[in-house]
């Protein structure tokens, strides 16, 4: 395992609820696993088909635990049947803002331990363009935005990488076309939304790889498996699996775009 580089922390966003931001998350921790890869989620959505219910496992504790003191950060991890580790975050992340200077360091030291154990960190994120969401991506090394071929999730996708470029100064923004008729149409798909970045924004957003539209993946929700479990010979296995590579094969960055460290202090240090 090359740990030259530090864990590279990958935030999944989409504007849009419901596109496949979960779906994402959990299949591609679960393929990057699979490969031989270490790899944490972090779970910061809490609606209702979230990282817990589809990877079949349910943590008693969450962040807010964590940060309160009571739980360690390794009792709040749970080790799910895939071999990813969980964090379930969101209950807790608003309280990032009131923790003491004591408090901040333990959470730092606790995070920024990780940063030997894994290659990856996954941040599941919740619908929209909150400031937590958005202190998350700024917080995450890499931004995959994950879009579907209708209106009003090409829409949100755009503005979310609008805010990202213009408000925040991200960059490292990829597309991930999700539940899309073949690869071709989801390649099209992207090349029609950075178009208008670059007119508009001024700034091109780069391309991942993209998903089919494949019901074994949400039949695999419904048995609480990651698609690789349930069909290992499905369309959206591969898809994922060649996700994971696409993601395995991306430049590493280096400690001072990434790593838990950094995610962790931006986190803490965010203004409320
Ligand atoms: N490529 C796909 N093919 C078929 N169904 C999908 C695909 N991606 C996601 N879904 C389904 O769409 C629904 C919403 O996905 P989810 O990942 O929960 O979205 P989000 O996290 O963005 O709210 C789920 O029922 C999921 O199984
Ligand atoms: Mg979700």
């Amino acid at each position: 395992m090359d740990k030259q580089s530090p864990c590279q922390v990958i935030g999944i966003a989409s504007g849009k609820g419901g596109v496949g931001k979960t779906t994402v998350s959990v299949n591609l921790a679960v393929a990057l696993q699979a490969m031989g890869k270490k790899v944490m989620l972090f779970d910061a959505d809490m609606s209702l088909a979230n990282a817990q219910i589809a990877l079949g496992c349910r943590s008693p504790y969450n962040m807010s635990h964590c940060l309160s003191g009571e739980k360690t950060l390794a009792e709040v991890v749970v080790t799910t049947r895939q071999g990813v580790q969980l964090v379930p975050g969101a209950s807790g992340l608003q309280e990032m803002a009131a923790l003491s200077e004591v408090q901040i360091g333990r959470i730092v030291q606790e995070f920024s331990s990780l940063d030997a154990q894994f290659d990856y960190l996954i941040v599941d994120m919740a619908a929209g363009i909150s400031p937590m969401v958005m202190t998350l991506l700024s917080a995450c090394s890499r931004r995959f935005v994950v879009v579907r071929d209708d209106p009003s999730s090409i829409a949100d996708a755009y503005g979310t990488i609008k805010v990202m470029m213009q408000d925040h100064h991200l960059d490292e923004i990829y597309l991930i076309p999700n539940a899309v008729a073949s690869e071709p149409e989801g390649r099209g798909l992207y090349e029609r939304i950075n178009q208008v970045c670059a007119r508009f924004l001024g700034h091109s957003v780069k391309y991942l790889g993209s998903i089919e539209n494949d019901e074994l993946i949400l039949l695999a929700l419904k048995k609480f498996q990651s698609v690789s479990e349930y069909a290992p010979g499905s369309a959206g296995s591969r898809d994922f699996r060649r996700l994971a590579d696409l993601t395995d094969n991306l430049p590493r960055l280096d400690q001072a775009s990434g790593g838990v460290q950094f995610f962790v202090e931006r986190l803490v240090q965010a203004p409320a």
